[in-house]
């Protein structure tokens, strides 16, 4: 019988993720099944244990669920207890390991596949909601020179900010984020726009300055497979020199868990370029 595994979310028929997984199993040899699992909202925990029950290896953790999977490990790694939340669930003999590959995947994707250098740069990162929370950490430990995390709410962008200050594994990088509103979004001041605003999956215009986007090197999109979003399309009218979407932060992220799951690194070149949409 193949190893058994699952990406778990509500809604879920979407998910690239079983063709992902498949495919690496596949050029890795792997003898492994991996498919799409929906929960209902209140039935989480009953979903991963009757999967575990099935003899469940391993999950990937999708919208709603990664903090509820962050509650369910009772391993965590250094990087999903940062994180507060789980995408990959590892079984163990006496219950589940939690890490978190998202911060991960994106940071690979930016330094791997499009060769961008976060050390030193200035990023501008949208949004405060969970999917910015998810990649604030993981590209404050790059190093950049700063990181302006702007969002529509204020308050909301503070919040996030006081939660690094007062993380004690953030002490050393706390002090290269800074808040604001669009508003207060300047020329010249970001090599690297990131959007973590869920404005793009609604298909919202985002009111940033144009500005702010002349003289980016890279504007980046956490949304994928929808074709150019109004983010990208402001990015590249306004200037940016390159865009990008986040499949390769899709493959990289699932990249990751495999090697969490397996211990062997999938290459990710080819798929990126076959599920690239633009
Ligand atoms: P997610 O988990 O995808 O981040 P979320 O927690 O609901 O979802 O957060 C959504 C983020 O997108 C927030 O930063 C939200 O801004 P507010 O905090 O001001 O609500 C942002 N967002 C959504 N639609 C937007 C829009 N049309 N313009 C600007 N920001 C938007």
């Amino acid at each position: 019988m193949r190893d058994l595994y699952a990406v778990i979310g509500n809604p879920i028929s979407h998910s690239k993720s079983p063709e992902i997984h498949t495919e690496f199993a596949r050029i890795t040899g792997q003898s492994m099944t991996y498919t799409a699992l929906f929960a209902p909202r209140d039935a989480f925990l009953q979903t991963v244990n009757a999967f575990a029950r099935k003899g469940g290896m391993g999950l990937n953790i999708t919208v709603p669920f990664k903090e509820a999977a962050f509650r369910l490990a009772n391993r965590l790694s250094g990087r999903a207890r940062v994180a507060g939340a789980v995408n990959t669930l590892m079984r163990e003999r006496d219950g589940w390991y939690g890490d978190n590959t998202d911060g991960a995947g994106l940071v690979r994707d930016l330094t791997v596949n499009l060769r961008f250098e976060i050390r030193d740069s200035r990023i501008l990162l949208l949004g405060a909601g969970g999917a910015a929370r998810g990649i604030l950490a993981p590209l404050l430990q790059q190093h950049p020179r700063s990181l302006t995390l702007a969002n529509r709410t204020l308050a909301r962008a503070q919040r996030l900010q006081r939660e690094v200050n007062e993380n004690p594994e953030l002490a050393q990088v706390a002090p290269l984020l800074a808040v604001c509103d669009y508003d207060a979004v300047g020329g010249e001041t970001a090599d690297l726009i990131i959007n973590a605003t869920s404005a793009s999956l609604h298909a919202e215009k985002l009111s940033v300055p144009s500005v702010a986007f002349e003289w980016a090197h890279l504007a980046y999109d956490l949304m994928y497979g929808v074709g150019l979003t109004s983010f990208l399309a402001l990015a590249r009218d306004s200037g940016t020199q390159r865009i990008a979407d986040g499949i390769g932060m899709l493959i990289e992220q699932a990249a990751e868990s495999f090697y969490v799951w397996r211990g062997i690194r999938p290459p990710t070149e080819r798929l990126i370029a076959r599920l690239k949409s633009f």
